[in-house]
């Protein structure tokens, strides 16, 4: 026995005979071999778990060609050769690798490597537009077929407002245009808003073919951009308010007539459902955020009349309102039923304006309050002691109706003495 040819370098003859058997092709029933368009030569296709037939082009004399797979005459288990013809039953994937057939003598006739896979099925295919201008349409395999996959996008477009062109109802082909250096996608430029494109994305491989068709129309799948530059600053003097302001996607062109609505969604950073309000302008001003609070805000844009989505939401942007330290103390005891709920979130305020100091005050406030009217009642009490006395000497030193008519003096008595005692009180505070 010779020693077998290298693969790598044959020989002149097996060169000869490799060029037959490229020529020949390799005579497969249910397995197909590629050469050039799948950017691998003597490459041979089959389907996974179905009968494989690899027939030898230079084994005319078939009883005597011998196979050897990956150079070793160990072949997979479920194979058999007849007729020169090696069949491989319910080809699995662990069958893959380089297939050889060679003569008695052992000179290489022909080789093969093996892959083995599935046919493609229908992608999944999805459409978004970020302006009114272009789209893009973006697909996925729908099944691992572990072959070499290629996808060939193109679209035909159809008028829905009669326009005059009513001779092409559908029109031509044209690609939907592939950037390689973003797979998975195809992009529609030019795009008109009310037109309805129907998308054909055919995943092809080595095995075969699948078509998916999907009908897109511009204004029903357009969704902007998130808006960009978004602020958050407190209103002067106002506890209450933040001024949020943004700027529109800058993928977004400019046109009068397609312009963009907003929403804005705000918490307090502690809170955890948000207050959404909605505007044409590219500011708004919201008037019922808690004072004291950090609050997260985040802006989405939608177009003007409604068409298509909402847009994801930009990156927060976080605002603190003004503190209300210029409000006077009258002011804060109208509203003293913020300060319990504020209490718990002490932690979370910055401190700018403390809300236990607001309880301090009040606590001070009602301490006074009571002194004050303790002080009163003990003086009142004192006062209506000492008229007692009085009266009773008076009952006395004097007849029914003389106290009568002192009685009627009396008020003036009390008020000067009254008058005294207050003088006296004050200048013992004094
Ligand atoms: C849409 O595509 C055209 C042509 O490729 C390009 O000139 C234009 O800038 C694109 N428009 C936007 C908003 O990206
Ligand atoms: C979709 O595109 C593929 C590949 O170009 C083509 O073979 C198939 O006929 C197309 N399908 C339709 C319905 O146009």
């Amino acid at each position: 026995m010779q020693k077998e040819p290298d693969l790598k370098m044959p020989s002149r003859a097996s060169c000869l005979s490799r060029v037959g058997v490229l020529l020949a092709a390799v005579l497969v029933t249910t397995s197909i071999t590629m050469s050039g368009e799948w950017g691998e030569e003597g490459v041979t296709y089959g389907q996974i778990g179905k009968d494989v037939t690899l027939t030898c082009a230079g084994g005319s004399s078939s009883s005597s060609v011998t196979w050897r797979w990956n150079g070793a005459p160990i072949l997979p288990e479920g194979s058999a050769v007849h007729q020169g013809q090696l069949f491989l039953a319910q080809a699995q994937r662990n069958a893959e690798g380089l297939y050889s057939c060679h003569d008695a003598g052992g000179t290489l006739l022909g080789s093969t490597t093996l892959h083995l896979g599935r046919l493609p099925e229908m992608p999944s295919i999805s459409c978004q537009a970020s302006d009114y201008e272009n789209f893009s349409c973006f697909w996925a395999s729908s099944v691992e077929t572990f072959l070499p996959t290629k996808y060939i996008t193109s679209y035909r477009k159809r008028q829905l407002l009669g326009n005059g062109n009513q001779s092409s109802p559908s029109g031509d082909v044209r690609p939907c245009v592939q950037d390689p250096s973003r797979p998975f996608s195809c992009t529609v430029s030019k795009s008109e808003f009310w037109s309805t494109y129907r998308m054909n994305v055919t995943e092809v491989n080595p095995l075969g073919a699948s078509f998916r068709l999907l009908d897109v129309t511009l204004h029903a799948i357009i969704k902007p951009d998130p808006p960009e530059g978004l602020r958050v600053d407190p209103v002067p003097f106002a506890p209450q308010q933040l001024l949020v302001s943004w700027a529109y996607p800058s993928s977004w062109p400019k046109k009068p007539s397609f312009q963009l609505q907003f929403q804005i969604q705000y918490r307090p950073i502690v809170y955890s459902s948000w207050s959404v309000v909605e505007t044409g302008n590219l500011s708004k001003v919201i008037t019922d955020v808690v004072a004291g609070l950090v609050h997260v805000v985040q802006v989405s844009a939608r177009d003007f009349l409604d068409a298509g989505s909402w847009s994801e939401w930009s990156p927060e942007a976080w605002g603190m309102p003004a503190s209300g330290q210029v409000a006077t103390v009258g002011n804060e005891l109208e509203s003293p039923a913020e300060d319990p709920s504020l209490a718990p979130n002490e932690s979370v305020a910055t401190g700018r304006s403390d809300p236990t100091e607001k309880v301090a005050v009040l606590v001070l406030l009602g301490v006074f309050a009571f002194f004050v009217l303790a002080v009163i009642l003990v003086f009142a009490f004192l006062m209506w002691t000492r008229m007692k006395k009085q009266s009773k000497e008076a009952t006395k030193n004097h007849d029914l109706l003389a106290a009568a008519i002192h009685m009627k003096a009396l008020p003036s008595e009390c008020n000067k003495v009254l008058k005294e005692r207050h003088s006296s009180f004050y200048s013992l505070i004094d």
